[in-house]
């Protein structure tokens, strides 16, 4: 039967392929980012609307938007968020900590908190967040991304406390290197700084997340995918990267 899918930061990379991978199974999606003009087209009969997860204004009217739509939410995909810059923490600036800390912890909870009530009074709902081996390993640089997409460990293993005994189930989809935007937006639109991060190896693309996404949201009712970490077979850690004649 066909779910309502809500998907965050839908405009690009990871985001976008979920919606295509959903929108392939037959599925009712509602699609939300800043560049709103970017979703059309997507998917027939998706619900597009602008969102910025950081407000909380925005956030309440797209969920009532998608609610409105398409009726209650089945599939929540979290993956709105990014990095902002590469600076050491002696070096940073609390303007790059705040958007990453704003997006991808307090933007994620705040979608959470408008459509996890809804689940738990039906009985039924699956939030699945987007993580990173961020989350798991920190590097230089990236101490206050790695922080945030830390901090979704305990966030998910509280809320499948709290939802025990409901059916909810909660899911972290944790990636290695995806060549998406990603490295774009982390180094402010300096393109040839994005492209050496890949470079020499085979990165993930984000058909190969949005597939793992779409497994963890198709197993049987009675099964919870907790953690699904899913690198480059280039990439055994954020130090260990297989490149070309390395
Ligand atoms: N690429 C990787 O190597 C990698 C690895 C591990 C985890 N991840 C995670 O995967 C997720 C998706 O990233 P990606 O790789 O697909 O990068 P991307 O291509 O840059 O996509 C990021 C998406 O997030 C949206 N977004 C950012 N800030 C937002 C906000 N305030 N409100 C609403 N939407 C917002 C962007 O849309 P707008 O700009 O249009 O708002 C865009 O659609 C992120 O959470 C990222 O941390 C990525």
């Amino acid at each position: 039967m066909s779910r309502h899918v809500v998907i965050t930061g839908a405009s690009s990379g990871i985001g976008r392929a979920c919606a295509e991978a959903f929108a392939g199974l037959g599925d009712r999606l509602s699609l939300g980012a800043r560049r709103a003009d970017r979703l059309a087209g997507i998917a027939s009969d998706a619900f597009c609307s602008q969102l910025d997860v950081t407000a909380a204004d925005s956030v309440a009217a797209f969920v009532d938007g998608a609610v409105e739509r398409h009726g209650p939410i089945d599939v929540l995909v979290n993956n709105a968020g990014l990095a902002r810059g590469v600076e050491k923490i002696a070096e940073g600036t609390g303007e790059a900590w705040r958007e990453m800390i704003e997006t991808n912890v307090l933007g994620l909870l705040e979608v959470t908190r408008r459509v996890l009530p809804q689940m738990i009074e039906r009985k039924h709902g699956h939030v699945v967040v987007i993580g990173s081996i961020a989350g798991h390993k920190a590097y230089p640089g990236g101490g206050v991304y790695c922080g945030s997409k830390r901090a979704l460990q305990p966030i998910c293993e509280a809320m499948r406390m709290e939802t025990l005994g409901t059916g909810v189930r909660v899911t972290s989809v944790d990636p290695g290197m995806v060549e998406t935007e990603f490295s774009l937006v982390r180094f402010r639109g300096d393109q040839p700084k994005a492209d050496q991060v890949y470079d020499g190896m085979r990165p993930l693309v984000a058909a190969d997340v949005a597939e793992c996404v779409v497994f963890a949201a198709g197993r049987p009712a009675h099964v919870n995918l907790d953690t699904i970490l899913v690198m480059p077979t280039d990439q055994a850690s954020p130090f260990h990267v297989h490149r070309d004649g390395s």
